[in-house]
């Protein structure tokens, strides 16, 4: 890995944080995708280089520039996103940033898919992998700490909770994405920190703010 790694709390603690969306073709020009520029993803990335630890970051297409001083390895659908966090493993953190589609195209088409005078296309979807839950059921080789991340518009808490026990980790960063909160595609975040300790709202604060305030709770989880 052909970074500085910076002196901090976190020097020696190997981390992976995915990030941004994934992209799930149709056909060679068509694909679904989630809504994710990579922002909150890629602040987390370099909040815990800041801190020491050699951090692989496993992003989607995302728009924002990626983080400096850690390894990259770009994916575009949620399969190749759960092959490269598999390989990447073992560490001792990780977060799961990333917009994952919850489904791929079943018979993507290798041809370009015509209009036609007899109808609509139509699509069937098969299941994504749940890279999340995988991560934190694996018996052997389960990082310390792992962190998920639950955007959610409606009963928040709530959902977020049950995600937590559904998926198997340890910590959830819950958010409101309900459109009137302005937080998708922004530059702030209102987070609620699920653990089993319970639900711990944070002051709406900015993406880094966020990202450095979760970076050194994992330091603190870590000691
Ligand atoms: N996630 C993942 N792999 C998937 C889907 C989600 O790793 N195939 C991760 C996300 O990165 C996030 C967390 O799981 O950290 C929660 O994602 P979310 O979409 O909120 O959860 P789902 O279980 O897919 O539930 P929902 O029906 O609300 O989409
Ligand atoms: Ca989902």
């Amino acid at each position: 890995i052909e970074t500085a790694l910076q002196d901090g709390p976190l020097r020696g603690k190997r981390v992976l944080v995915t990030s941004g969306p994934t992209h799930e073709p149709i056909d060679p020009v068509r694909y679904i995708a989630n809504r994710s520029s990579g922002a909150q993803g890629t602040a987390i990335a370099q909040a815990l280089r800041d801190l020491g630890a050699e951090v692989v970051f496993v992003t989607g297409p995302a728009t924002e520039p990626w983080p400096q001083g850690v390894l990259v390895v770009e994916v575009e659908t949620a399969k190749q996103m759960h092959e490269a966090v598999m390989s990447a493993l073992p560490v001792e953190v990780g977060i799961f940033a990333a917009a994952v589609a919850d489904w791929r195209v079943d018979g993507v088409s290798d041809s370009k898919i015509k209009k036609t005078k007899d109808g609509l296309p139509s699509l069937a979807f098969t299941e994504n992998p749940d890279i999340l839950a995988e991560v934190s059921q694996l018996k052997k080789g389960r990082p310390q700490l792992v962190v998920g991340f639950a955007a959610e518009t409606d009963d928040v808490i709530a959902h977020a909770t049950a995600k937590r026990k559904r998926k198997g980790c340890d910590w959830i960063m819950a958010n409101d994405v309900s459109p009137e909160t302005g937080i998708m595609g922004g530059s702030e975040n209102a987070v609620v920190l699920i653990s089993d300790q319970g639900a711990e709202e944070w002051p709406r604060m900015g993406k880094l703010d966020v990202a450095k305030r979760l970076a050194s709770r994992v330091a603190e989880a870590l000691k």
